[in-house]
């Protein structure tokens, strides 16, 4: 068996592709994880890591690229600051994204900024989101050794840091500012849309991704970014956002950027922002999609962040928590009385869709994407998961009318 397949899978998996990480980095985690579960052949190993979905989350972890440090580029911090002094004081906290978040360094860091901009804890909030749960275990536990401080400058480190065992772990109100959680950028998108954010780094991931997936990633950011909202990428992607909908903003070596739209309309007042506070960083992490649970880390019944819920999106969301829990069984009997309570609507259709796309049955998931385009031509979250699906089955005629269908959607959207 070649490893063409376990290529493929990661690719849908995560994104990355083989030819821009190289397919020696994915044959050299293979060799690791296939030691590891003392198999020696790719065929028993394909077979487990179908049925096992921890072995999934482990092959994930093997073949990521968790380099990263603290105040890595520097100017994307300042840019950062700047963001949030000009956003300041509009009664809401501050919303910032580190994705990925990696082993940490990047979300402490930024809180580190903030605190020495003068900032108090009450007014940001920063989620840090990783597809791997060995780098968040090593985040959490926050104690870093030499490798993660570069540079000449590590003022920082006196001010925000007790020496340790093994180590250096940021004051415990640097780490109070920063929730983590597992997730994945490109899994299914959350409902109802959470809470946009002021600033999102998204900061070497775009790179181990083809050009297609950088597109829709890209995309994924835009809907999480608010309207002013700032977007940092790092050296290596700042070609892309231009291509995709954004602007640079111009502030050297910082790699930063704004929907094209805000400033087409920079004379004009910022759109208001939030009105409402945001929610508290547990429940902010909710949100979006671990790997390959496509469910998990939804709102349960009773905590979405949108006003008070009605029967039918109750209803919606007490199908997400069984689907989160993995009981598809319960997910399709609550979805056909829902159906039966409610009427057919996109989002019941969609979760059925992804009920039965993680039951490995292809083509009822495929009939209910459909169904829920049907009622919601522009469903872009039914939209990806069904081209995943038709590229996974090989149809690339399929997927590439729905790729140039979100294509259409998002020029759409930009204008
Ligand atoms: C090179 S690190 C970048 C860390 C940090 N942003 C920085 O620039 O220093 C790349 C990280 O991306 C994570 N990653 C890879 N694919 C991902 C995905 N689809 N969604 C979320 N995180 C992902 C990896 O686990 C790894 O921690």
């Amino acid at each position: 068996m070649a490893t063409g397949a376990f290529e493929q899978l990661l690719r849908e998996m995560i994104g990355l592709s083989s030819e821009t990480v190289g397919a020696s980095v994915i044959r050299h985690a293979l060799k690791r994880r296939m030691t590891a579960c003392e198999m020696s052949d790719l065929h028993s190993y394909w077979r487990y890591l179908s049925e096992s979905r921890t072995e999934r989350q482990e092959l994930i972890d093997a073949v990521v690229v968790p380099e990263t440090w603290f105040f890595r580029d520097r100017e994307a911090f300042a840019a950062m600051t700047r963001q949030a002094r000009e956003n300041r004081g509009a009664g809401v906290p501050l919303r910032l994204l580190s994705l990925p978040c990696s082993t940490g360094e990047e979300p402490y860091s930024m809180a580190m900024a903030l605190f020495d901009a003068g900032f108090e804890a009450r007014e940001f909030s920063i989620d840090a989101i990783d597809v791997s749960t060995r780098n968040l275990v090593y985040a959490e536990r926050a104690i870093y050794g030499r490798n993660s401080f570069r540079g000449d400058d590590l003022g920082y480190r006196d001010r925000h840091f007790d020496a340790v065992e093994g180590g250096f772990r940021p004051h415990e109100r640097v780490r109070r500012q920063v929730c983590f959680a597992l997730g994945n950028l490109l899994g299914p998108a959350p409902q109802p849309r959470p809470e946009p954010y002021d600033v999102i780094f998204c900061r070497n991931l775009l790179i181990y991704f083809d050009r297609e997936t950088q597109g829709l990633a890209l995309d994924r950011l835009r809907q999480m970014l608010a309207e002013s909202g700032l977007l940092l990428l790092g050296p290596a992607e700042s070609g892309l956002p231009t291509l995709h909908g954004f602007a640079s903003v111009r502030f050297p070596r910082a790699f930063a950027f704004v929907r094209a739209s805000a400033v087409e309309h920079a004379p004009a007042p910022a759109p208001p922002r939030r009105s409402r506070p945001a929610p508290p960083p547990a429940q902010a992490l909710r949100r979006i999609a671990p790997p390959v649970r496509p469910f998990a880390q939804k709102a349960a019944p009773g905590e979405a962040a949108s006003p008070a819920p009605d029967r039918a999106a109750m209803s919606l969301a007490t199908i997400e928590h069984a689907a989160n829990a993995g009981r598809l069984g319960e997910v399709k009997r609550a979805a056909a009385s829902h159906l039966e309570e409610f009427g057919p609507s996109a989002e019941v259709f969609y979760l059925l869709g992804l009920a039965h796309d993680a039951d490995d049955a292809p083509s009822d998931a495929i009939q209910n994407y459909r169904k829920a385009l049907y009622l919601a031509p522009d469903h872009r979250q039914a939209l990806v998961q069904l081209k995943l699906l038709l590229q996974r089955q090989g149809d690339k005629a399929g997927a590439k009318a729905l790729t140039d269908r979100l294509d259409r959607i998002a020029k759409r959207s930009d204008v």
